[in-house]
């Protein structure tokens, strides 16, 4: 007879026993005359009977609701275990009730390298959170999800599901008590949330800072400098520089939203990017002209037409343009060079060269961050908000188009903006603002 029939079996004989016995005992009472302690004999046992056979009942269904999870397989069960686990898209790994590993996937390697089939997973899993979790699963049977991090060798935060596997009524002792540890990585989403935070908090700070030297001078207009007629002057003149800044962070803010916001649409107007470079060069040249840089083009042999957004791609050279005069000024020079380039799909690319102080190497890569800057200070008294090259980078990766940046500390630094090129001849090119 298979377990499950038996089991029937046996609970159905132990509750009409128990029914059996309380009858009896009500009659033996009764005739001897102590029906009342019969009775509160006699309703213990039913209530014991009861739960006994309600136990053997809920058994039978969980037993029912298996056999309909599990189907007959070709496969013998161990091979099916490890098959399922190493489809798994997850790091994965299956133990036995004694914790030793029965299944786990390549995935898995890299969360803990150290795990062995056959061998016990607690001694190599380290972390004492998720080793108590699963020990806690291992005992108790109850699903459980804990969430850990690893400092070295770099940070990373992961959420791990610790369920029990409920396994057919009739498996082999191999296969009984199994759970599956799932880990779900969180790092990206960590990472997110962190940059987030940053970019929170550093912004604030950029938009905390002028707003207190306002604060700070209309304070002293109201008292000290009320009837001061110069040093009112002076105070609304740095004022003004102040209100102007904050109000070009809040700008280049939603220009920055505005430009992830349509990361995924590339622009498609044809633009001619000399003639870009052209009216940049041209609205900066009072810049120059203070700063006292000579800015020299050498245009292309032919015109360099790529699908864009002009007004975007104005704001790309304004920022390299602008940062080569003021941060490049000891040089004296700024060169604009255009160039054809690209081995399969041809390629404009325009490269912005100075030959200031440079930049160190281990700045290069953070460049284009929001709020970076090699010189805070310096930057912020030349009214810059470290927002520039972040905006650079943005708009050329919508274009489908990337940065590179080139520079040796001491020796000047060369920007090369690279755009694939429009193909065919363009209908109308947007050579005018
Ligand atoms: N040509 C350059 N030579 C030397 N340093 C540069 C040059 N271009 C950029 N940098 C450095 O890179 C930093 C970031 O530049 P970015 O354009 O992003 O910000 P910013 O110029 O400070 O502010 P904003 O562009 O918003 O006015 C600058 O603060 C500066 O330190
Ligand atoms: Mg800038």
């Amino acid at each position: 007879m298979p377990g499950a029939d038996r089991r029937d079996l046996i609970a159905g004989l132990g509750a009409w026993a128990g029914v059996g016995a309380a009858i009896a005992l009500i009659l033996i009472f009764a005739l001897s005359g102590k029906l009342a302690p019969g009775l509160a004999t006699v309703a213990v046992m039913l209530i014991a009977a009861a739960a006994f056979a309600g136990r053997a009942l809920a058994r039978r269904q969980q037993e029912k609701n298996a056999a309909r999870v599990f189907a007959p397989a070709s496969l013998d069960d161990g091979a099916l275990l490890q098959a399922l686990v190493q489809a798994l898209p997850d790091p994965s790994i299956a133990l036995d009730g004694d914790g030793r590993v029965v299944a786990l996937n390549a995935s898995a390697l890299g969360v803990a390298p150290a795990l062995r089939a056959g061998e016990p997973a607690l001694l190599v899993l380290r972390t004492p959170e998720l080793i108590n979790a699963v020990r806690r699963v291992l005992a108790g049977r109850l699903p459980e999800q804990v969430e850990f991090s690893e400092r070295l060798p770099a940070g990373r935060w992961f959420e791990v599901f610790i369920n029990p596997i409920a396994t057919p009524p009739d498996a082999l002792a191999p296969q009984k008590d199994l759970i599956l540890l799932t880990f779900h990585d969180l790092s990206q989403l960590r990472r997110v949330e962190e940059m987030r935070a940053d970019f929170v908090a550093n912004a604030s700070h950029e938009l905390r800072t002028p707003l207190a030297a306002l604060s700070g001078f209309i304070e002293t207009l109201k008292g000290p400098a009320r009837d001061d007629a110069g040093a009112r002057e002076r105070f609304l003149n740095i004022m003004e520089s102040q209100a102007t800044r904050m109000a070009r962070l809040i700008d280049d803010l939603l220009s920055l939203s505005r430009i992830e916001l349509n990361a995924h649409r590339r622009p498609d107007k044809p633009v001619d990017l000399l003639s870009v470079v052209r009216q940049v060069i041209d609205a900066l040249q009072t810049l120059a002209r203070d700063r006292g840089v000579e800015v020299s083009i050498a245009p292309p042999p032919a015109p360099l037409v790529v699908p864009g957004d002009r007004d975007e791609l104005i704001r790309v050279f304004e920022n390299l343009i602008e940062n080569a005069l003021k941060y490049g000024a000891s040089g004296k020079r700024v060169e604009i060079t255009f160039a054809r380039t690209g081995s399969g799909q041809p390629e404009a690319a325009v490269a912005v060269r100075d030959f200031g102080p440079g930049i160190a190497a281990e700045h290069l890569p953070r460049l284009t961050e929001r709020f970076y800057r090699v010189d805070v200070a310096g930057s912020r008294a030349q009214g810059g908000t470290g927002l520039g090259l972040a905006l650079v980078k943005h708009i050329l990766n919508r274009h489908r188009g990337r940065l590179s940046i080139e520079s040796r500390f001491g020796e000047g630094a060369t920007f090369t903006v690279r755009l694939p090129l429009q193909d065919g001849v363009p209908a109308a090119v947007d050579k005018k603002p």
